[in-house]
């Protein structure tokens, strides 16, 4: 099939909810891609954040094949070894006490708000049950996720949103202060917040705003689906802000390639979500638990300390062309702000010469896979700083 008659099935059999990219992939390794008609391009989007470990790693595609040919699904009735693995892995390195698998961000934002809520009810009774989240934030696409976000352009269509979240602006104590009163339980937030423009919250707002929620027993729920899992360059963008929240959820990188999301909680929340208080069919599988554990054996130290020198490699590359204004972002999560052209354009120019990048609002935003080779790194970087330049 070309890539004409693709197009033309896309647009008889699938929903139009995404503008797509005029490109169609078929296969990838490391940090490049191949296109439907042999065209190379060097990755800096990692599928939205997805392939940590670049296209086909080695031994996760190993991993995740011996899963699939061994048991693939076998549902939460039952105890599996991939799953329990990944939760031991995971809280051993995060600190946290007990985690929930899922299948994506937007779930495991929707888990983490019921965890907050039955956490609020069980010790305060019924009214306490508000979350906080800050404007420009993005928590995904399901109805209660789309109301967790604070960006009024996702509140509309699908009425009535569930209700329950109040909207402070983000880096402002008085403001957080004015949306706290006894009816709150919760704040949600995103330490960078990525689809909103790679915004990175203060780091004295952010202790400002843990001390405050401490002394009113207000849950701090971080969602670092898009920041978590080494991206910024620590396992979770909250140990640069110097404190475990009381919830992080995570998604994207942790499966490197498969859908997955995880709610974590601290000590004081393990015990909240008792029998049938929450589930999932898919959440926990085998498949994608083998994969995940791939991720986070190949995550140590030596690769985070990798991440954030390629991270300053970025900066200093971008930082130096011409028509960049502002550099955002940690680690290998990086938002271009233009003085000319747009973030579209952009995305377009690099495309035609080998290279995919994403736009984050009027930002350029760089998601490059995390063990992506130097030589890779400084060509994309080469073809972008060009691009750049030429707007
Ligand atoms: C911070 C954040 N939260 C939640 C989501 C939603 O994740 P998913 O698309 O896996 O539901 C995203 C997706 O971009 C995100 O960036």
């Amino acid at each position: 099939m070309n890539f004409e008659e693709i197009k033309a099935l896309d647009q008889a059999h699938i929903m139009h909810t995404y503008g797509r990219n005029d490109v169609c992939i078929v296969s990838g390794k490391g940090s490049r891609c191949t296109d439907i008609n042999g065209k190379e391009y060097i990755d800096f989007t990692t599928g939205i954040g997805v392939n940590s470990l670049g296209f086909c790693d080695e031994s996760w595609v190993s991993a995740v094949a011996e899963q699939a040919g061994k048991l693939q699904h076998v549902s939460n009735l039952y105890y599996t070894l991939p799953d329990v693995q990944l939760a031991e892995t995971l809280c051993k390195r995060t600190g946290y006490s007990k985690v929930f698998f899922g299948n994506s961000g937007a779930e495991a934002n929707e888990g983490a708000i019921k965890v907050a809520r039955k956490y609020s009810f069980d010790k305060y009774g019924e009214k306490r049950t508000n979350i906080v989240t800050l404007q420009n934030s993005f928590h995904g696409r399901t109805v209660t996720t789309l109301a967790a976000t604070g960006q009024d352009v996702f509140h509309n269509f699908f009425f009535p949103f569930t209700g329950g979240f109040i909207y402070a602006q983000a880096n402002s104590m008085e403001a957080l202060g004015d949306a706290c009163d006894d009816t709150v339980c919760a704040i949600m937030l995103e330490f960078i917040q990525g689809e909103g423009g790679v915004l990175p919250l203060d780091k004295e707002y952010v202790e400002e705003l843990a001390a405050f929620c401490k002394e009113r027993d207000i849950l701090i729920i971080a969602d670092e689906v898009q920041t978590g899992i080494g991206r910024t360059g620590t396992l979770l963008a909250s140990q640069q802000f110097g404190f475990l929240p009381d919830i992080t959820t995570l998604a994207k990188g942790l499966g490197g390639g498969l859908p997955i999301g995880a709610v974590m909680v601290n000590e004081k929340l393990a015990g909240v979500m008792g029998p049938s208080s929450h589930g999932s069919t898919f959440g926990g599988n085998p498949v994608v638990c083998a994969g995940a554990n791939v991720v986070l054996e190949k995550l140590d130290e030596e690769m985070l300390r990798e991440v954030r020198r390629k991270g300053e490699i970025i900066r200093a590359a971008v930082s130096g062309c011409e028509n960049v204004a502002t550099v955002t972002g940690l680690g290998m999560m990086v938002g271009i702000g233009l003085k000319k052209g747009t973030s579209k354009e952009v995305l377009k120019a690099c495309q035609d010469a080998g290279l995919l990048v994403l736009t984050a609002k009027e930002k350029v935003r760089l998601l490059p896979p995390l063990t992506i080779p130097e030589e890779d790194l400084k060509k994309g970087l080469e073809i972008l700083c060009k691009v750049l330049d030429a707007q």
